[in-house]
């Protein structure tokens, strides 16, 4: 039997890098996986590749809360509960501080921050109701030390909500954990133009390599399984050595 068999899952920004790789570990573990995103050709396509009783797909904005009351409402007409959320979507743009502006500021504190709370608000609701549940917020090794301004700023944010929801939320039994990626292939780091700067900077790496999406789903599948039961409140690191030096 699969480590998630019976359990219900929604993970944000799915349609892609880490999200789906999360999605496809989680249905071969058993698990009935809503997949969210914006990029709806992409969501659906792996939501039918999983097969129509193990996913669905469902257009969602992380930063609208009507998205999120949505997204609740339909996984629990589709699927009839919600047992574990990753809060994995995110984007990132490495500016220089006088280069940023308002604007951009806002929208990545919308997406990855503000999204990040709304998503843990919504679904602990339904948790805490059925005093079971596991939350995995997606922070980054910058949220451990610094990297570009306001995407360090946000990473930071997660790390510090997920403790502070997780001592709120642990006399219900539902447990709220942080991951913190390294430098992962991803659409997140090829599309941003610097895959010569990723091979210079995967020399400085302690294992001298960038790792693989799937790497980091097997520490997200094991925050989300009953295996880490007396984990919350913690940050897991999947790094290859970074924040060791
Ligand atoms: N790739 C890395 O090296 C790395 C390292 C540390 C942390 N992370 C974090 O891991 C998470 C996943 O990153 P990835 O590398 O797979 O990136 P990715 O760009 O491949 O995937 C992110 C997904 O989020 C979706 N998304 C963007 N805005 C959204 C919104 N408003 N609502 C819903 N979905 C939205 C995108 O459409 C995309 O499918 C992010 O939170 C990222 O910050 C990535």
């Amino acid at each position: 039997m699969g480590k998630l068999a019976g359990k219900v899952a929604i993970i944000t920004g799915a349609a892609q890098g880490m999200g789906a790789a999360h999605a496809k570990l989680f249905v071969s573990e058993g698990a009935q996986v809503v997949i969210t995103d914006v990029k709806q050709a992409e969501g659906e396509q792996l939501a039918a590749a999983l097969g129509p009783d193990k996913a669905l797909f469902i257009k969602q904005d992380v930063a609208s809360a009507a998205d999120w009351e949505h997204v609740v409402a339909a996984t629990k007409a589709q699927f009839g509960q919600i047992d574990i959320l990753v809060n994995n979507a995110g984007i990132t743009f490495a500016k220089p501080l006088q280069e940023i502006s308002e604007a951009d500021y806002i929208k990545i504190f919308q997406i990855n921050q503000l999204g990040t709370f709304l998503g843990l608000k919504a679904v602990a609701k339904e948790m805490v109701a059925q005093h079971a549940g596991s939350i995995i917020n997606v922070s980054s090794l910058n949220g451990l030390v610094g990297g570009a301004v306001g995407y360090t700023d946000t990473k930071f944010a997660v790390r510090g909500m997920t403790k502070a929801a997780a001592l709120e939320l642990a006399p219900s039994g539902v447990r709220v954990n942080s991951i913190h990626p390294g430098v992962i292939e991803t659409p997140m780091i090829s599309q941003a133009g610097t895959a010569e700067a990723v091979k210079q900077f995967a020399k400085a790496i302690p294992l001298r390599r960038i790792a693989e999406p799937e790497e980091v789903s097997q520490m997200v599948l094991f925050l989300a399984s009953d295996d880490s039961s007396y984990s919350t409140g913690s940050e897991f690191v999947v790094d290859g050595g970074m924040s060791a030096q």
